[in-house]
């Protein structure tokens, strides 16, 4: 039929075309990772910055009908860029077209086909949630370790997480005083004792010579808003049944109110220097002051005790207050806590769940499945989900809290923010944005990794495999872009997960984890697809401009 040999034409023409314009879309060069080989066996690069240099990355914007792929692999590859086009399906070959390389009969396909061919198909029509952002928390440990940089090497910590040739990451976790993550246990308003009014409260040094000037900088260069999230770890101990920072110990029900005070206070303080915090969450993982195996800053509450509080003190304080706006997130501990806490909070008070905006998760449990997420959307299709917590290096099991260089520990963020997108999580925060080399400061010794290690005497940091990993959502997926359902057309499978941005862009993240290259082809509709080869355990994100460039008339 006529039809195909349109087609082929038109396919030439699009090759044509991009060949013409990509060459001169890409005007920033990039610069690259200064690699460093972490002398052990099994593990991947990472990338030195010093004051004088740190790689950097610039998001192509891909030309109509065009593709630009970013890919970084455990084989040292770092947003390597590369371009394509779109090609369109000739699917009625004409009958003496078929059967030209004079191979007989069709064979089945080979079994390395049914193995290593993976077809993606992306249903932009069909629109899921819309994105917050991506992000990283300002502990007081990573405050610490930036400040011992140089103001130039602080300035390139600043740009590779949050400028426009960095990650660009537009959400941050704060703890509301001292977590683990500090050098000391605190609270701010430790005296006088029982003094309900804290007419003694005050802001912690910790805020303004560390946690403060960082998130200043930070807003500097952001290219979009960056919006806060803020927990409080413990009040201050006398609120608390044990008197004591960590252990088992819950709220008194006499400072319930004193407690949500608390909370405004602190919200009203970082709103007089100006920084505005978005949301709060409801006291980070409630079950470790129930369950004492933790040795750091804790409040304990049972699920009908958090119910009552955000029904009668929380929720009404805030939103009668001048910061009735900020977003009350429940919860905020681990997946196969939240249906128990909001099955319990929602029975015991269901205003408690109206005043929630939304509900706060993090990793350590995610061996539990991330389709509880998906369910508890079903079940609270108003409030969004969060995810605001994640590390490596936390488990009993981890041999070493630190993995220089440690491919693995990508893969496993990679894999983590996929399975929580595809099941409705609206951004996603990675615990400290950088720790020493030690995995530190912390005071209760809970030592983990993080994606930048800061090696204060050299006036150095180095960006691990993770860092990246986290750049290959935040860089290219912005906020208000919605993730649309990817459909599978094979046996084989990468791990994916795609979005359309409202500039009509569609982004797709993939994964490999295996250790043998994967073909994947994408169709973008039902006739525009192209194919792209997966080295082994590598990310791709891939944007593309799905608008097919208007092409000469064929007939001329
Ligand atoms: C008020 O707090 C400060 C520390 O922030 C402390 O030094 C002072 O003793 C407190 N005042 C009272 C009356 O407890
Ligand atoms: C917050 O208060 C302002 C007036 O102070 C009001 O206009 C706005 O609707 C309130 N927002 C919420 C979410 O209650």
């Amino acid at each position: 039929m006529a039809i195909s040999r349109a087609v082929g034409c038109i396919a030439t023409v699009l090759l044509l075309y991009s060949l013409n314009t990509l060459g001169s879309t890409v005007v920033d060069e990039d610069l690259p990772c200064n690699p460093r080989d972490v002398g052990i066996e099994g593990r991947s690069v990472v990338c030195v910055c010093t004051a004088t240099y740190c790689d950097t990355i610039t998001r192509v914007d891909p030309e109509p009908g065009t593709y630009v792929m970013y890919t970084s692999s455990n084989a040292g590859q770092r947003f390597e860029k590369s371009s394509g086009v779109i090609l369109e399906e000739v699917n009625e070959q004409p009958e003496d077209e078929v059967n030209d390389n004079d191979d007989g009969p069709q064979d089945p396909p080979e079994a390395s086909q049914i193995w290593n061919n993976v077809v993606l198909r992306i249903q932009t029509i069909s629109r899921q949630q819309y994105i917050e952002g991506f992000g990283g928390s300002v502990t007081d440990a990573a405050a610490i370790n930036w400040r011992k940089l140089s103001d130039a090497t602080q300035q390139k910590f600043i740009d590779s997480y949050f400028g426009p040739k960095g990650l660009e990451y537009n959400l941050i976790r704060v703890p509301i005083g001292g977590c683990d993550f500090s050098e000391h246990p605190y609270t701010y308003a430790e005296t006088p004792w029982h003094d309900a009014t804290l007419a003694n409260f005050s802001l912690s040094p910790e805020d303004y010579f560390y946690k403060l000037p960082m998130i200043r900088r930070s807003q500097r260069v952001a290219t979009s808003e960056i919006k806060i999230t803020a927990s409080t770890w413990s009040p201050p101990i006398w609120m608390k049944t044990n008197e004591a920072i960590t252990g088992f110990g819950q709220l008194r029900p006499q400072y319930y109110q004193a407690y949500a005070d608390y909370h405004l206070r602190f919200i009203e303080e970082y709103d007089k220097i100006d920084v505005k915090i978005w949301a709060i969450t409801t006291t980070n993982e409630p079950i470790n002051g129930i369950v004492p195996f933790v040795q750091f800053n804790s409040l304990g509450w049972a699920p009908s005790q958090l119910g009552r509080w955000v029904a009668n003190n929380l929720g009404p304080t805030i939103r009668n207050s001048r910061f009735n706006e900020t977003l009350i997130l429940g919860i905020d501990d681990q997946r196969y806590l939240l249906p128990v806490y909001l099955a319990g909070m929602e029975r015991e008070d269901p205003k408690s769940i109206e005043y929630l905006d939304g509900i706060a998760v993090h990793w350590y449990g995610n061996f539990f499945p991330p389709e509880t997420l998906a369910l508890i959307q079903n079940r609270y299709p108003d409030k969004i989900i969060l995810a605001t917590e994640a590390c490596e290096g936390s488990m009993p099991w981890h041999l070493n809290q630190l993995e220089l260089g440690s491919w693995e520990r990508a893969r496993r963020y990679a894999t983590s923010i996929i399975d929580d997108l595809n099941n409705f999580v609206v951004g996603w925060i990675d615990w400290n944005l950088c720790l020493d080399p030690g995995g530190g400061p912390n005071w209760a010794d809970n030592f983990v990794d993080a994606p930048i290690l800061v090696y204060g005497d050299k006036d150095e940091f180095i960006k691990q495999p993770m860092f990246y990993a986290m750049g290959h959502f935040s860089k290219f997926i912005p906020r208000g872009a919605r993730r649309v359902r990817v459909s599978r057309r094979s046996f084989a499978t990468v791990e994916n997960v795609a979005f359309l941005k409202e500039n009509g862009n569609i982004v797709v993240v993939l994964q490999n984890r295996l250790r043998r290259v994967m073909k994947v082809k994408l169709q973008i509709s039902i006739r525009h697809y192209f194919e792209i080869e997966m080295e082994e355990r590598s990310i791709k994100t891939i944007e593309i401009n799905p608008r097919m460039p208007s092409t000469p008339s064929p007939s001329t």
